[in-house]
């Protein structure tokens, strides 16, 4: 996998998860229990940022009504959230947090 340089591991030495925009993209890029995980940074129910939302047992919450998504897998799971969100491979390369984005 190719991939651009989107993140550095030390970006989430206080959050584990982060926002970064590639063109029109808004993306959370998550770091749980030392892997990687990009998806989507909007919510799929009403547009929420999931980067300023919580991390809880490899979820996003949701911060403006606090629906599920799995991090790995953008599946949404819990109320009000029913759709899930893309996803985009991550691979580490040293400190560098390499991202495939598709089209
Ligand atoms: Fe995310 Fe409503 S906007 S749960």
């Amino acid at each position: 996998m190719n991939g651009a340089h989107i993140a550095d591991t030390s970006d989430f030495a206080e959050r584990a998860v982060i926002e970064r925009v590639r063109g029109k993209r808004s993306i959370a890029i998550y770091r749980i229990d030392g892997e990687y995980f990009a998806t989507s940074n909007i919510c799929t129910h009403a547009n929420g940022l999931l980067s300023c939302g919580q991390i809880v047992d490899g979820y996003i919450e949701c911060p403006l009504h606090f629906g599920l998504f799995e991090a790995a897998t953008g599946k949404a799971r819990s109320a009000p959230v029913t759709r899930n969100l893309a996803t985009f491979p991550v691979r580490i390369e040293g400190t560098r947090v390499l991202m495939q984005l598709s089209d």
